[in-house]
């Protein structure tokens, strides 16, 4: 299997590969009963991609320790739990997807860590990390990529990312909950992330922007296309030298 940190797009060979060595489903295996109540939870047991994209992002640091990491838009899972075992975590998240009573439960039950309930712009300032960590929430929930590179990648060692696009028009029909509008929001393609990226390029691991191209092969029945990818930020990385 290729080099995990290398900028990569998820496809149909590479999460074929990846099924006959899931070590996160044997984790979630051991889950707290309470666990299956989480909505990140639910989908990392039901999605092999999402598995795969964990086994990416967090892999490495399921099985190291003493590093100061920041999840934003992490979520709640069985993963969280050994990541706050073994390092200084620090979850942003607003919570959408959990009740007040799962969340409480599960804060209870879990080793010690940092939660802030709260829109990451607002929560993050210059602390410094070793890892920043967001899966699964840019593009496609938050449009604000550049925003957030811009505020992060000063402060810490490396930032590690899964993307989500669509290469085929995608749009929501919403409605602000700070002013009576409705609005349509049209999810982000390839090129729209290429384009933000690029600003950063020197700073991607292994970058390949050819692959925001591809249009065809998602592992997802909704056409979702997926790409992995680390920059690195401006502080030394202490990810590798952490055992
Ligand atoms: C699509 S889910 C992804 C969850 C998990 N990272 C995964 O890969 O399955 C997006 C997550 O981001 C959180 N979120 C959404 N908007 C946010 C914001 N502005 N600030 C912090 N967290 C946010 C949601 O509560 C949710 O947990």
């Amino acid at each position: 299997m290729r080099e995990v940190s290398a900028m990569h797009r998820l496809g149909s060979e590479l999460l074929d590969a990846f099924a006959g060595r899931d070590g996160i489903v044997s984790i979630l295996s051991r889950a707290p009963e309470g666990d299956a109540a989480l909505g990140c939870q639910r989908w990392l047991l039901a999605t092999p991609a999402k598995r795969y994209a964990a086994h990416v992002l967090y892999g490495d640091l399921l099985a190291s320790e003493g590093l100061r990491i920041l999840d934003v838009g992490g979520g709640l899972t069985t993963l969280t739990r050994t990541l706050a075992e073994r390092h200084d975590y620090t979850l942003v998240d607003i919570m959408a997807h959990d009740s007040e009573a799962s969340i409480s439960a599960f804060l209870a039950s879990a080793p010690p860590f940092k939660v802030i309930k709260e829109d990451w712009f607002s929560a993050i300032g210059d602390e410094r990390f070793d890892v920043v960590i967001a899966a699964d929430l840019f593009p496609n929930v938050d449009q604000r990529l550049g925003l957030f590179l811009d505020r992060v990648l000063p402060h810490c060692g490396q930032v590690r990312l899964s993307l989500t696009y669509y290469n085929e028009p995608r749009f929501y029909h919403t409605r602000r909950i700070d002013a009576d509008e409705a609005l349509c929001m049209l999810a982000w393609d390839g090129q729209q992330i290429a384009r933000t990226l690029g600003r950063y390029a020197d700073r991607i691991e292994k970058a390949d922007f050819d692959l925001f191209a591809v249009t065809s092969d998602s592992v997802f029945p909704n056409k979702r296309q997926v790409c992995l990818l680390t920059l690195q930020g401006s502080q030394p990385s202490h990810v590798g030298a952490a055992v």
